[in-house]
């Protein structure tokens, strides 16, 4: 199932994706606030795990393309965290780009969309969003959508004491969201 935006496509994820994909993930501007960056078997890993919860559920990470070029552009999409957090079991909202896509508003719109589809097709409460406390684009996202700011934690797979433990969680509902 694909999904229109005024600018952007919401789709399944296609073979020929996965070479940007990989490229994007193996660079380390995209990838800082990760620990690290991605080969591209764990790259290709993860576009098989995304389609595959695509097609299972009807929702999860889409693969966004840009209308007017046509080009692929990254992830933006709805995802049950894959370990224990203090504040699970939740869905999160999620968003890479690759980055000549920044700084156009891309991904407030595709989240828009991805909100809606979790809210009015599937029905859900509540969806939350953590990024590392440096990570401030991706925070200035959670807050173009309308996400409230709720506390700080410690991510549970990052060494307590390094830079990119202290995370941010940020929650929307229905009648929150814009
Ligand atoms: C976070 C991300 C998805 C934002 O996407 P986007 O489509 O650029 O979002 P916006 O255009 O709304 O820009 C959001 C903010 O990013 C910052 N920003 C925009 N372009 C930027 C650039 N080229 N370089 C650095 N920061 C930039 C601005 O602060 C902007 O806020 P503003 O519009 O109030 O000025 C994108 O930066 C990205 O994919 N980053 C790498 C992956 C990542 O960190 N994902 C999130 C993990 S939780």
């Amino acid at each position: 199932m694909e999904y229109q935006t005024e600018r952007l496509i919401l789709r399944p994820w296609k073979h020929s994706d996965r070479e940007p994909f990989a490229a994007m993930n193996a660079d380390p501007d995209v990838m800082r606030y990760f620990p690290s960056t991605r080969t591209r078997e764990e790259s290709d890993n993860m576009v098989t795990a995304a389609d595959h919860i695509l097609a299972q559920k009807g929702w999860g990470l889409w693969a966004v393309e840009e209308k007017s070029s046509g080009a692929f552009m990254g992830f933006v999409g709805l995802n049950i965290p894959g370990y224990e957090l203090p504040f699970s079991p939740v869905i999160e909202i999620g968003w890479r780009l690759d980055k000549p896509f920044w700084g156009k508003g891309y991904a407030p719109e595709a989240a828009r969309k991805a909100l809606e589809i979790g809210f009015n097709q599937h029905a859900m409460d509540e969806i939350v969003a953590f990024t590392a406390l440096e990570n401030l684009q991706s925070q200035r996202v959670m807050e173009k959508i309308g996400m409230c700011r709720c506390e700080e934690f410690d991510h549970p797979s990052i060494k307590k004491g390094q830079p990119l433990c202290r995370h941010v969680l940020y929650r929307v509902t229905k009648n929150q969201m814009r």
